[in-house]
Protein backbone atom coordinates (compact mmCIF):
# COMPACT_ATOMS: atom_id res chain seq x y z
CA UNK A 1 0.00 0.00 0.00
CA UNK A 2 0.85 3.34 -0.56
CA UNK A 3 2.76 5.61 2.21
CA UNK A 4 1.18 8.72 3.16
CA UNK A 5 1.90 11.77 5.18
CA UNK A 6 -0.65 11.33 7.69
CA UNK A 7 -2.67 14.99 8.61
CA UNK A 8 -4.76 13.83 11.84
CA UNK A 9 -8.82 14.59 12.30
CA UNK A 10 -7.32 16.98 15.56
CA UNK A 11 -4.62 18.44 13.96
CA UNK A 12 -4.92 22.34 14.47
CA UNK A 13 -3.07 23.70 11.58
CA UNK A 14 -1.16 27.27 11.62
CA UNK A 15 -2.55 30.52 12.40
CA UNK A 16 -3.04 32.34 8.91
CA UNK A 17 -1.49 35.33 10.41
CA UNK A 18 1.86 33.54 10.31
CA UNK A 19 2.27 32.92 6.85
CA UNK A 20 1.52 34.98 3.78
CA UNK A 21 -1.99 34.59 2.60
CA UNK A 22 -3.12 36.90 -0.29
CA UNK A 23 -5.73 39.99 1.24
CA UNK A 24 -8.40 39.06 -0.86
CA UNK A 25 -8.78 35.88 0.96
CA UNK A 26 -7.97 36.85 4.41
CA UNK A 27 -11.41 36.62 6.09
CA UNK A 28 -12.18 32.98 4.09
CA UNK A 29 -10.10 30.74 5.77
CA UNK A 30 -10.17 28.89 8.47
CA UNK A 31 -6.35 27.71 9.06
CA UNK A 32 -3.38 26.99 7.05
CA UNK A 33 -2.95 23.04 6.90
CA UNK A 34 -0.43 21.60 4.69
CA UNK A 35 2.27 25.03 4.18
CA UNK A 36 3.44 25.53 0.49
CA UNK A 37 7.18 24.07 1.59
CA UNK A 38 5.85 21.00 2.90
CA UNK A 39 3.96 20.54 -0.36
CA UNK A 40 6.75 20.56 -2.11
CA UNK A 41 9.14 18.56 -0.06
CA UNK A 42 6.85 16.04 0.34
CA UNK A 43 6.55 16.28 -3.87
CA UNK A 44 10.33 15.67 -4.02
CA UNK A 45 10.57 12.44 -2.20
CA UNK A 46 7.19 11.26 -4.47
CA UNK A 47 8.74 11.81 -7.85
CA UNK A 48 11.94 9.68 -6.30
CA UNK A 49 9.67 6.83 -6.08
CA UNK A 50 7.60 7.37 -8.98
CA UNK A 51 10.92 7.40 -10.87
CA UNK A 52 12.20 4.16 -8.90
CA UNK A 53 9.34 2.36 -10.37
CA UNK A 54 8.58 3.85 -13.91
CA UNK A 55 11.74 4.91 -14.90
CA UNK A 56 12.34 2.16 -16.82
CA UNK A 57 10.61 3.27 -19.88
CA UNK A 58 8.90 6.72 -21.82
CA UNK A 59 6.62 8.06 -19.00
CA UNK A 60 3.30 10.43 -20.22
CA UNK A 61 2.34 12.77 -17.40
CA UNK A 62 -1.56 13.12 -17.73
CA UNK A 63 -2.49 16.48 -15.89
CA UNK A 64 -6.03 16.13 -14.54
CA UNK A 65 -6.96 19.99 -14.95
CA UNK A 66 -7.72 22.63 -13.67
CA UNK A 67 -6.91 21.86 -9.84
CA UNK A 68 -3.78 19.23 -10.75
CA UNK A 69 -1.76 21.31 -12.42
CA UNK A 70 0.39 23.11 -9.32
CA UNK A 71 0.82 19.86 -8.83
CA UNK A 72 1.73 18.26 -11.95
CA UNK A 73 4.17 21.51 -12.40
CA UNK A 74 5.80 20.87 -9.42
CA UNK A 75 6.20 16.94 -9.60
CA UNK A 76 7.62 17.63 -12.83
CA UNK A 77 10.39 20.08 -12.49
CA UNK A 78 11.49 17.19 -9.42
CA UNK A 79 11.97 14.53 -11.60
CA UNK A 80 13.11 16.55 -14.50
CA UNK A 81 15.99 17.02 -11.94
CA UNK A 82 16.41 13.51 -11.41
CA UNK A 83 16.46 13.20 -14.70
CA UNK A 84 19.23 15.44 -15.74
CA UNK A 85 21.78 14.59 -12.43
CA UNK A 86 21.47 10.68 -12.72
CA UNK A 87 22.95 8.14 -15.15
CA UNK A 88 20.16 6.97 -16.21
CA UNK A 89 16.96 8.88 -17.45
CA UNK A 90 13.90 8.85 -18.90
CA UNK A 91 11.88 10.69 -21.88
CA UNK A 92 8.60 12.53 -20.52
CA UNK A 93 6.21 13.87 -22.67
CA UNK A 94 2.85 15.76 -21.24
CA UNK A 95 -0.84 15.69 -21.88
CA UNK A 96 -3.65 17.23 -19.90
CA UNK A 97 -7.21 16.37 -19.61
CA UNK A 98 -10.10 18.23 -18.23
CA UNK A 99 -12.70 16.68 -15.70
CA UNK A 100 -15.19 18.05 -13.73
CA UNK A 101 -17.75 16.67 -10.84
CA UNK A 102 -18.48 19.24 -8.40
CA UNK A 103 -20.56 22.07 -7.44
CA UNK A 104 -19.71 23.96 -4.71
CA UNK A 105 -18.51 21.84 -1.95
CA UNK A 106 -20.13 18.83 -3.39
CA UNK A 107 -19.03 15.97 -5.66
CA UNK A 108 -22.01 15.03 -8.13
CA UNK A 109 -21.99 11.49 -9.42
CA UNK A 110 -21.95 13.04 -13.25
CA UNK A 111 -17.73 12.76 -13.65
CA UNK A 112 -17.75 15.13 -16.59
CA UNK A 113 -14.25 15.23 -19.29
CA UNK A 114 -14.44 17.91 -20.97
CA UNK A 115 -11.70 18.29 -23.32
CA UNK A 116 -7.65 17.23 -23.70
CA UNK A 117 -5.83 15.55 -26.28
CA UNK A 118 -7.12 12.34 -27.95
CA UNK A 119 -7.02 9.42 -25.19
CA UNK A 120 -5.88 7.17 -28.24
CA UNK A 121 -2.52 8.50 -28.03
CA UNK A 122 -1.94 6.86 -25.12
CA UNK A 123 -1.76 3.53 -26.72
CA UNK A 124 1.81 1.49 -25.83
CA UNK A 125 2.63 4.10 -22.89
CA UNK A 126 3.69 4.35 -19.48
CA UNK A 127 0.87 6.63 -18.22
CA UNK A 128 1.24 8.72 -14.90
CA UNK A 129 -1.87 10.42 -13.94
CA UNK A 130 -1.16 13.59 -12.01
CA UNK A 131 -4.34 14.42 -9.92
CA UNK A 132 -4.95 17.39 -7.00
CA UNK A 133 -7.17 15.07 -4.36
CA UNK A 134 -9.33 11.69 -4.38
CA UNK A 135 -12.25 11.80 -2.41
CA UNK A 136 -15.24 9.65 -3.39
CA UNK A 137 -13.11 7.90 -5.92
CA UNK A 138 -15.33 8.78 -8.83
CA UNK A 139 -13.22 10.55 -10.64
CA UNK A 140 -10.56 8.77 -11.12
CA UNK A 141 -12.57 5.45 -11.39
CA UNK A 142 -13.95 6.95 -14.49
CA UNK A 143 -10.87 8.06 -15.83
CA UNK A 144 -8.96 5.19 -15.42
CA UNK A 145 -12.06 2.85 -17.21
CA UNK A 146 -12.10 5.49 -20.77
CA UNK A 147 -7.61 5.15 -20.09
CA UNK A 148 -8.02 1.55 -20.32
CA UNK A 149 -9.94 1.56 -23.50
CA UNK A 150 -6.81 3.07 -25.25
CA UNK A 151 -4.70 0.44 -24.00
CA UNK A 152 -1.56 1.64 -22.46
CA UNK A 153 0.90 -0.11 -21.33
CA UNK A 154 1.44 1.10 -17.45
CA UNK A 155 -0.88 3.35 -15.73
CA UNK A 156 -0.31 4.77 -12.60
CA UNK A 157 -2.01 7.38 -10.27
CA UNK A 158 -0.44 9.68 -8.18
CA UNK A 159 -2.43 12.03 -5.74
CA UNK A 160 -1.25 14.69 -3.96
CA UNK A 161 -4.01 14.42 -1.22
CA UNK A 162 -6.96 11.32 -0.90
CA UNK A 163 -9.83 12.49 1.83
CA UNK A 164 -10.32 10.33 4.82
CA UNK A 165 -14.02 10.17 4.16
CA UNK A 166 -16.78 7.69 4.72
CA UNK A 167 -17.92 9.00 0.95
CA UNK A 168 -15.04 6.79 -0.47
CA UNK A 169 -15.44 4.06 -2.60
CA UNK A 170 -12.68 2.53 -1.16
CA UNK A 171 -10.69 3.53 -4.16
CA UNK A 172 -6.67 4.57 -3.23
CA UNK A 173 -4.14 6.24 -5.51
CA UNK A 174 -0.90 4.24 -6.36
CA UNK A 175 1.54 7.47 -5.00
CA UNK A 176 -0.39 9.73 -2.30
CA UNK A 177 1.42 12.22 -0.78
CA UNK A 178 -0.68 13.59 2.57
CA UNK A 179 -4.09 11.64 3.92
CA UNK A 180 -6.10 14.71 4.90
CA UNK A 181 -9.59 15.32 7.25
CA UNK A 182 -12.75 15.14 5.54
CA UNK A 183 -13.17 19.08 5.24
CA UNK A 184 -13.38 21.18 2.13
CA UNK A 185 -9.32 22.21 1.16
CA UNK A 186 -8.45 24.85 -0.79
CA UNK A 187 -5.35 26.53 -2.70
CA UNK A 188 -2.37 25.17 -4.47
CA UNK A 189 -4.90 24.87 -6.99
CA UNK A 190 -7.34 23.41 -5.51
CA UNK A 191 -10.73 25.63 -5.77
CA UNK A 192 -13.92 26.61 -4.46
CA UNK A 193 -16.28 27.48 -7.87
CA UNK A 194 -12.74 28.56 -9.28
CA UNK A 195 -11.42 30.84 -6.57
CA UNK A 196 -8.79 30.07 -4.13
CA UNK A 197 -6.25 28.62 -6.97
CA UNK A 198 -4.04 31.37 -6.31
CA UNK A 199 -2.79 30.60 -2.87
CA UNK A 200 0.05 29.15 -2.38
CA UNK A 201 -0.38 27.27 1.08
CA UNK A 202 -3.57 24.09 1.32
CA UNK A 203 -6.12 25.77 3.77
CA UNK A 204 -9.41 24.71 5.38
CA UNK A 205 -12.64 27.40 3.79
CA UNK A 206 -14.25 28.67 6.52
CA UNK A 207 -18.56 28.11 6.29
CA UNK A 208 -18.85 32.29 5.68
CA UNK A 209 -17.01 31.48 2.47
CA UNK A 210 -18.62 28.63 1.54
CA UNK A 211 -21.70 30.95 1.26
CA UNK A 212 -19.81 33.98 -0.07
CA UNK A 213 -18.40 32.37 -3.45
CA UNK A 214 -21.39 30.04 -3.84
CA UNK A 215 -22.76 29.51 -7.17
P1 LIG B 1 -13.95 12.44 -6.31
O1 LIG B 1 -14.44 12.10 -7.68
O2 LIG B 1 -15.07 12.50 -5.30
O3 LIG B 1 -12.81 11.59 -5.84
O4 LIG B 1 -13.48 13.93 -6.33
C1 LIG B 1 -12.35 14.29 -6.94
C2 LIG B 1 -12.39 15.73 -7.44
O5 LIG B 1 -13.24 16.58 -6.66
C3 LIG B 1 -11.03 16.29 -7.31
O6 LIG B 1 -10.31 16.10 -8.50
C4 LIG B 1 -11.27 17.74 -7.00
O7 LIG B 1 -11.30 18.46 -8.19
C5 LIG B 1 -12.60 17.80 -6.33
N1 LIG B 1 -12.47 17.89 -4.85
C6 LIG B 1 -12.72 16.93 -3.93
N2 LIG B 1 -12.51 17.36 -2.67
C7 LIG B 1 -12.09 18.65 -2.79
C8 LIG B 1 -11.68 19.65 -1.83
O8 LIG B 1 -11.64 19.47 -0.60
N3 LIG B 1 -11.32 20.85 -2.34
C9 LIG B 1 -11.31 21.11 -3.69
N4 LIG B 1 -11.68 20.21 -4.61
C10 LIG B 1 -12.06 18.99 -4.17
MG1 LIG C 1 -9.06 17.24 -9.54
Amino acid sequence: MASFLQIADDEKGHDLDLFCVPRHYENDLEKVIIPHGLIMDRTERLARDIIRDMGGHHIVALCVLKGGYKFFADLLDYIKALNQNSDKSVPLTVDFIRVKSYCNDKSTNDVKVIGGDELSNLSGKNVLIVEDIVETGRTMQTLLSLLSECNPKMVKVVSLLVKRTPRSSGYRPDYIGFEVPDAFLVGYALDYNEYFRDLSHICILNDQAKEKYKV
